[in-house]
């Protein structure tokens, strides 16, 4: 299989590819078509960019075709009010239904997340999907015993002791995203994951919040690392709690104005 294949008859010599490939692996040729560098195949990050933009469907790049893309729809496009009114009414949810989220809407939800940015197209994160509601009271739990031992907010540990859950919102489901801690940016990778996580839940109809406690306690304590049984070498970068919301909210709340320099 050839590394790239420009097909000569479609080709329109625009060099969209040229400008748009993150490491310029191609060049214009004397004859106008676009020419691989020779270092292309050890450089090319897969991220398929000329594939898909190119407008007459010229490229198969490892064996990628045109057609084998899912076309750009336009009517799916969604408008710039609608992105500003999700993103204003997105809350953090603390209580829920227990109503179980199906692993059908979990599923695909998590595979949008396939589509989100990672440094070099890395594509590092994995997920950890958790439902068993015996577990995610471990883990409560454990999280509970690190905050306690490490004193960090133990009056949350007490009010866990309780029964009063401020660190898992006794949420249905929580989701973690994990990778190797050698990535190039498993940090960034995974927060953008779970970001945009969040942000798809809340127009699915469902409600996350960010596991900032276990989080912290994920990769410090050793029970709780041995309960998550991450691949070896692996992290948590990030986690979120997930569910029906319990409650409707009416109103986005105020925010701090953007503090913007220009230059
Ligand atoms: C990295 C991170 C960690 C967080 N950890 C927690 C947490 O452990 N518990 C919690 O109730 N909220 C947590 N939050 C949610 C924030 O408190 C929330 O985003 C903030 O108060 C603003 O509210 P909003 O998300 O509804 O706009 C976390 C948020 C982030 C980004």
């Amino acid at each position: 299989m050839d590394f790239i294949k420009i097909d000569t008859k479609l080709c329109n010599k625009d060099g969209i590819c040229i400008e748009t490939c993150p490491f310029l692996l191609f060049k214009k040729g004397d004859d106008g078509f676009p020419v691989i560098l020779e270092y292309a195949e050890t450089h090319c990050i897969d991220c398929r960019h000329c594939v898909s933009v190119c407008p007459t469907g010229a490229i198969t790049i490892k064996g990628i075709r045109p057609e084998d893309c899912e076309p750009v729809c336009k009517t799916q496009a969604i408008s710039e009010d609608a992105v500003e009114h999700l993103i204003k009414t997105r809350r953090s949810i603390r209580a829920y239904k227990s109503k179980p989220v199906s692993q059908e809407i979990l599923n695909r939800l998590i595979n949008i997340m396939r589509w989100t940015p990672s440094a070099r197209n890395s594509q590092p994160v994995s997920w950890l999907v958790i439902q068993k509601k015996d577990i995610i009271n471990k883990i409560g739990t454990m999280t509970a015993q690190w905050m306690r031992e490490t004193e960090l907010l133990p009056q949350i540990a007490d009010a866990y002791d309780q029964g009063v859950d401020m660190i898992l919102r006794n949420a249905p489901n929580l989701v973690i995203a994990h990778a190797h801690a050698e990535g190039f940016n498993p940090t960034a990778d995974c927060t953008i994951a779970i970001t945009d996580l969040e942000l798809a839940a809340h127009a699915f109809g469902l409600g996350g919040c960010w596991a900032g406690f276990f989080m912290r306690a994920a990769n410090s304590h050793k029970q709780l690392a041995d309960l998550l049984d991450l691949p070896q070498d692996h992290k948590v970068y990030g986690a979120l709690m997930l569910g029906y919301p319990k409650f409707k909210y009416h109103r986005i709340p105020p925010r701090k104005p953007a503090e913007i320099r220009w230059l």
